[in-house]
């Protein structure tokens, strides 16, 4: 039996391939290292030194070249699908790029999948986003989703639609991961904590938007994946949720993630307020009740944890990318 991931040089991809890998896993993973390039090839070479590892570069969008994938390794069981392009402001500058490798790309997954034999669970990407402005706080999976903030919003929505569908029409064991922000080693250099980090390390300004309730659910990588596994280790198919939040279920002000940089890093940040961009929201809070009532999951990492382990990766890849240019 063998996992397949998209997006495996990703982020979440890459850490959630390296625990399964560490547990005697065979993965299975596709990538094409549309974003930062420079990280996601230095993730990948980390993930061929397994034995059990196995990487194509193909394009989730390709249905012709997965279904020859899945007729090659048809004893895959589980999909994790992370490909997409990610990030709400980038989303309103490319979104015909948005759409294609975030909604075409999950149809022609599920395409694809129709054609295995042995899927026990599908658990694709979905983001706090979806529950775009909203006053209900926290934010639980039965509360209706908002107006979209932003157009990544709007293609993870469509998502969580498109996956009713074929749950419906297919029975296909489907279950979306509303993640929320997600940080750590090895993360995404677009995101704001990692360019926090970096303008404080390279003594530039950072911009913190305006507004006093200016917070986000952050959760540690590692609570992600253990979230992600917990899912996928429930041996029972009779209920299979439609969606899941993972996150810490405490927000953090943005402010105090900036504090904990600069205890860690050992700079000050110089700090410029803005106004907030439409694509943001002021505040994310996930509720985990749901998760924890179906696996027993529960986040283990505080914010001063998981800022001081980033930190520390920060400095070895800071030493890296001077190397590098
Ligand atoms: N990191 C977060 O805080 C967060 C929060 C909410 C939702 N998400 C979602 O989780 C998923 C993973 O996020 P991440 O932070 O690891 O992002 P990431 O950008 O690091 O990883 C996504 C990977 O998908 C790959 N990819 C993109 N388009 C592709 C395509 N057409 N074919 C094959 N590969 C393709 C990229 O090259 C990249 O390696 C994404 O769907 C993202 O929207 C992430």
């Amino acid at each position: 039996m063998a996992f397949f991931i998209t997006g495996v040089s990703g982020f979440i991809g890459f850490h959630l391939a390296t625990a399964l890998l560490a547990r005697g896993e065979e993965v299975i993973g596709i990538d094409i290292h549309t974003s930062s390039p420079f990280l996601s090839k230095e993730r990948l070479n980390l993930l061929k030194q397994h034995r059990g590892f196995m990487y194509q570069a193909i394009d989730v969008c390709d249905q012709s070249a997965l279904k020859a994938l899945f007729a090659q390794y048809a004893h895959i069981h589980s999909i994790i699908h992370l490909a997409a392009q990610a990030g709400v402001r980038r989303s309103r500058e490319e979104p015909a790029l948005f759409a294609r490798s975030n909604f075409e790309g999950l149809v022609s997954l599920l395409e694809a999948s129709l054609t295995l034999k042995q899927i026990n669970h599908i658990v694709y990407a979905s983001s706090s986003a979806v529950y775009g402005r909203t006053k209900e706080f926290p934010f639980k999976e039965t509360n209706p989703l908002g107006e979209p903030s932003s157009f990544y919003a709007v293609t993870k929505h469509s998502n969580e639609l498109t996956a009713a569908y074929y749950k419906r029409a297919y029975n296909l064991p489907l279950t979306a991961l509303r993640f929320f922000t997600v940080y750590g080693a090895w993360g995404r250099p677009d995101m704001a904590y990692f360019k926090f980090a970096k303008a404080i390390s390279d003594k530039k300004p950072i911009t913190l938007w305006e507004g006093q309730n200016l917070s986000r659910d952050f959760t540690f990588i590692s609570d992600v994946v253990a979230g992600v596994l917990s899912l996928l280790d429930r041996k029972t198919r009779s209920f299979v949720p439609d969606a899941v939040n993972i996150g810490s279920g405490k927000p953090e002000s943005v402010l105090k993630l900036i504090k904990e940089l600069e205890k860690n890093l050992n700079m000050k940040a110089d700090i410029e307020i803005c106004p907030r961009p439409l694509e943001d929201l002021e505040q994310t809070w996930a509720s985990i009740e749901l998760i924890k009532k179906l696996t027993g999951w529960s986040p283990k990492t505080s914010i001063n944890e998981g800022i001081a382990a980033f930190s520390k990766w920060f400095r070895v890849y800071k030493k890296l990318e001077n190397q590098k240019n």
